[in-house]
């Protein structure tokens, strides 16, 4: 019988590649067992590349707290580095926990973010309100891919069986979801508002006609800055 399916699957992919050049599998098919798994590989990347961008956080944190106009954002920014580090020991007990030593991998990704939060602190007046709306969304945009990640590694731990690697990644990974939504809520209460105060606008009147016009228009609006 277990010939038979080797045989089966071996025609049905020999058809598969004659009629499409790709290497797409059915779902639910095993693959061959002698190979390594590429998922294990994936899983180790994935922790290294989530290794490297939490080192970075624990230097770029630092920087955005110091930068911050009001000192909710500051003790929020200097909360969450407290969390970082201990994002980084629970990362190194997944690493102990499959049997590899602690490894980062270099993030363009999480570079680029740290980055887009420099660019940040040098274009925003220091002491304004305004930083700390641009911090606040610079750093979700860090908690979003930290969560994205997080949250593929704790169900692919789960699915390969990893069940305590699972648990200490979704500690980390609620913690990332609590800040996430604390960063929102200090926005709302205390940032926002104020931000829209500061300066002159010299275009929302005609951005909300414009807006009004798309609602009862097909034709594309034209902005100007
Ligand atoms: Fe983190």
């Amino acid at each position: 019988m277990k010939q038979n399916t080797k045989n089966k699957n071996q025609v049905r992919q020999t058809k598969a590649s004659s009629v499409t050049p790709t290497n797409k599998r059915t779902a639910g098919s095993n693959g061959n067992a002698n190979q390594p798994s590429l998922l294990e590989k994936f899983f180790t990347d994935q922790l290294k590349d989530i290794y490297y961008a939490e080192q970075q956080l624990l230097k770029a944190i630092p920087k955005m707290a110091q930068a911050s106009t009001t000192e909710e954002l500051e003790d929020a920014f200097n909360h969450h580095l407290k969390q970082t580090e201990r994002h980084v020991k629970r990362l190194e007990k997944v690493f102990q926990i499959i049997g590899k030593n602690p490894e980062g991998k270099k993030c363009e990704a999480m570079d680029g973010l740290v980055k887009e939060a420099e660019t940040i602190i040098k274009e925003t007046k220091q002491g304004s309100m305004t930083r700390d709306a641009a911090l606040i969304i610079a750093a979700q945009k860090v908690e979003h891919y930290e969560i994205a990640t997080y949250g593929g590694l704790v169900q692919l731990a789960i699915t390969m069986g990893l069940h305590r690697a699972a648990d200490v990644l979704d500690k980390t990974l609620l913690e990332e979801e609590d800040t996430d939504a604390s960063l929102t809520e200090i926005a709302e209460n205390y940032i926002n508002i104020e931000a829209d105060e500061e300066g002159n606008y010299s275009w929302q009147k005609g951005e909300e006609e414009e807006g009004s016009e798309l609602e009862t228009s097909d034709t594309p609006a034209t902005y100007s800055m």
